[in-house]
């Protein structure tokens, strides 16, 4: 098979890697793809961005492509699926209604009261004043949520009145992430434990994929500002297997049934965001697509074909297919341009990047190759991934490499993959 896949980060070299060890594979072309996607065996980059669709379509006519899958969320809700489908060609993820899940924050809360699934109470406003008068009678911390896509920078967790006014002020007044913030939520905080449950599904049949935990917060001790993620792990202790098949039963099939009473099939990824406090499991919020940092390690653990398994997604097979896992836990750590989640500069040299072995494996999530150099591209850098019998010993491992590698400005945590429980 000629398989397409759209993206340019961390998770899409790892779904472009695991896909060329196929047998189904011939050649995988990745728009626009990386440095490390350019240095895979059967794999070539292509030189048209993600958010391009009439581009991106233009191509996988030309080249016949036979299997697309879209890795972020910006193409998904602009429509690429819709659009590759009215031309008869196979595309992995939802349609631009089903994106909506994570395209608008009131109408995947909206989906989750109606279906009856735990979530944090909130309410909705689309104006600042209301919004504003709304927070004078409410407790902190609270939450404050842009209902648009806003590329990680749109929720902010405040601890004090006036941080969640400004947070209103700037969505809603200084529009800082332009149409996204000119509606928001205002949301219960909750507390509890973290975890990313992420499953596959053709629309009726449903694979759940191995558990995994995210840190979203850029420093150690989950300090710092909210990021797309510094590393996560696999699987988590968290959610044991009672929990799994609950949240598939009383999570994800509710949320799939009534996107089907609202006309809309779900296919592709769908991560659910949960919150567990005291075995009690609330949904926070809901992606359209596969985690990033999460796919590195929960990849590097499967053993199934995961070319077939997309294949089959699209053509409405799961039903045939059994997802197998190694026994081995996984863990990717991510390397960071100085600055990040805000202002970062790019272009610097990285050196020290250590071969890949059977336990090692380097993604890369902004590089873009110059004069034979890899360079950096983008704030979240490198995912530095690796898998063993034992948790700790792959995090030993993962560490000394990223001890090796450099570039200036250069950060991660020190801490991925070692967060307790409560
Ligand atoms: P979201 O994009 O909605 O997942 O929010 C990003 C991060 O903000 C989450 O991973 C949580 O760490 C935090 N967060 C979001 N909503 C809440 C909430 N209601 N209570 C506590 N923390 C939250
Ligand atoms: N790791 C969080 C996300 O993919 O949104």
């Amino acid at each position: 098979m000629d398989v397409l896949v759209i993206g340019s980060g961390g998770r899409e070299h790892a779904i472009a890697w695991k896909i060329s060890q196929s047998k189904l594979a011939n050649i995988i072309f990745v728009a626009p793809g990386n440095a490390g996607t350019e240095r895979e065996k059967k794999i070539k980059n292509i030189d048209i961005e993600a958010n391009d669709i009439d581009s991106l379509l233009l191509f996988a006519k030309e080249k016949k492509i036979d299997l697309t899958i879209v890795g972020p969320e910006n193409p998904l809700v602009s429509g690429i699926v819709d659009r590759f489908e009215e031309e008869r060609l196979l595309c992995l993820g939802p349609c631009s209604k089903g994106a909506r899940l994570e395209g608008s924050k009131n109408f995947m809360k909206e989906v989750l009261v109606s279906a009856n699934i735990p979530t944090a109470n909130y309410a909705e406003f689309d104006k600042a004043e209301t919004a504003l008068d709304y927070l004078d009678h409410q407790k902190i911390p609270i939450v404050i949520k842009a209902d648009g896509l806003a590329a990680g920078k749109g929720v902010v967790v405040a601890f004090s009145k006036n941080e969640a006014k400004k947070a209103i002020t700037s969505f809603m007044l200084d529009k800082k992430l332009g149409s996204a913030g000119s509606k928001i939520i205002i949301e219960e905080f909750l507390t509890g434990d973290e975890a990313s449950f992420i499953v596959l599904t053709d629309g009726d049949n449903i694979i759940p994929l191995a558990t995994s935990q995210d840190h979203k917060q850029r420093d150690d001790n989950d300090k710092g500002p909210n990021t797309g993620g510094m590393g996560a792990y696999s699987p988590t202790k968290l959610i044991n297997k009672k929990m799994n098949k609950e949240i598939l039963e009383s999570i994800i099939k509710p949320t799939l049934e009534e996107l089907k009473k609202r006309g809309i099939t779900y296919k592709g990824f769908l991560y659910a965001g949960l919150m567990i406090n005291k075995n009690k499991i609330k949904v926070l919020e809901y992606n359209c697509r596969f985690g990033d940092p999460e796919t590195q390690p929960i990849l590097l653990r499967m053993k199934s074909d995961f070319l077939e398994m997309c294949f089959k997604a699209c053509e409405k097979k799961l039903n045939d297919f059994a997802v197998e896992w190694e026994k081995k836990a996984s863990v990717g750590v991510v390397l960071a341009s100085g600055g990040y989640p805000e202002y970062y500069k790019k272009g610097y040299e990285i050196k020290g990047i250590p071969e890949d072995t059977e336990d090692l494996k380097v993604f890369h999530c902004g590089t873009k190759s110059k004069d034979g150099k890899i360079l950096t591209n983008g704030g979240r850098v490198l995912c530095i991934t690796s898998k063993n019998e034992e948790l700790d010993k792959a995090i030993d491992l993962a560490y000394k490499a990223v001890g090796k590698i450099n570039w200036q400005g250069s950060f991660y945590r020190s801490d991925i993959g070692q967060r307790k429980i409560n």
